[in-house]
């Protein structure tokens, strides 16, 4: 008999073609994947990047048992991290705007994790800077892995999504957007080096008054150290209205139930892929599970 924790069930998420909604493109013989990030146990990307920033962390004595994981997250770091500590034995504490899902509030509460609100209006930049005001009061309590700047982050996508997602479609282009960045930067360095002439296409929120939840308008907020915009080949900008509308096809013509920024980097990824020629093979990620948004917008009034 064999057993295994939660931390072995990340990753190797399928890649699903998206047949049904790039049928109408009025482009013949481009071809858009997606991979299902939110196969993930905690229910989203992000549990690749937590999970290696806490292996790292105990790996190097930086996490013990006496301290504290902290960080902040617009939610699903956090509900990774509480996930983890959980199975681990780690106590967890996560600065996240109040303005986050009640979904999301409630499974970090759920794991046994602690959540300190703060102000909405700061956003996520908000979250960090309250989290570094912790950190410096008390640096010996705590772990705090700062996933903005932390090259772990990128390394597991570089290690794991890149790898996966290349021998699982071949990607000719890539797009995706950007929280802290380490999705879109570790899967496509590692797409580049297996093939140079793979097209890297970064989205990005349109306004910096965005409601795509987990995305980071670059432009007007606080750079992760992590990012480096040398690696994008292009751009695309996309919408609230136009990321809601996606996800919601997305459930209705695909079956694939997810939150905003899946519909965001879908949306995206069709606005390339119209643009392409025949051959063509577009892949981007579905970042989260739907159920995190049921009291939001998205899909409050289904
Ligand atoms: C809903 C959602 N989508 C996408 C992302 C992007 O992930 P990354 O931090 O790897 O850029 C995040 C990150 O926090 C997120 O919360």
């Amino acid at each position: 008999m064999t057993s295994s924790s939660i931390l072995d069930a990340v990753g190797n998420t399928p890649v699903i073609e998206l047949k049904r909604i790039s049928a109408g493109l009025g482009v013949s013989g481009v071809s858009v994947f997606a991979k299902a990030e939110y196969f993930n146990p905690s229910g989203s990307v992000k549990d690749r990047a937590a999970r290696a920033m806490l292996l790292h962390g105990i790996g190097t004595g930086q996490l013990n048992k006496d301290k504290t994981i902290l960080d902040s997250t617009s939610g699903n770091t956090g509900i990774a991290y509480a996930m983890f500590g959980a199975a681990l034995g780690y106590k967890v504490e996560l600065f996240m705007p109040s303005n986050a899902s009640a979904e999301r509030k409630k499974l970090i509460k759920a794991y046994g994790a602690k959540v300190v609100e703060t102000d909405p209006l700061e956003g996520s930049d908000g979250a960090y800077m309250a989290v570094m005001e912790r950190v410096k009061g008390d640096p010996d309590k705590f772990f705090f892995p700062n996933q903005y700047d932390n090259f772990e982050n990128v390394r597991a996508h570089y290690e794991t999504t890149g790898v996966e997602l290349y021998k699982q479609c071949k990607p000719t282009h890539f797009v995706a957007g950007t929280g802290t960045s380490g999705t879109f930067m570790g899967t496509s360095k590692r797409l580049k080096e297996y093939d140079s002439s793979v097209h890297i296409a970064l989205m990005q929120p349109d306004s910096p008054f965005h409601g795509l939840e987990g995305m980071k308008h670059l432009g007007a907020t606080i750079r992760p150290k992590i990012f480096d915009e040398s690696i994008a080949d292009g751009r695309v900008e996309v919408g609230t209205e136009d990321a809601y509308k996606t996800a919601r096809r997305l459930a209705a013509e695909e079956g694939i139930f997810v939150g905003v920024s899946s519909g965001a980097n879908v949306f995206a990824a069709l606005e390339l892929a119209k643009t392409l020629p025949e051959g063509s093979r577009v892949a981007t990620i579905l970042c989260d599970n739907g159920y995190r948004y049921m009291t939001e917008p998205l899909w409050r009034d289904v």
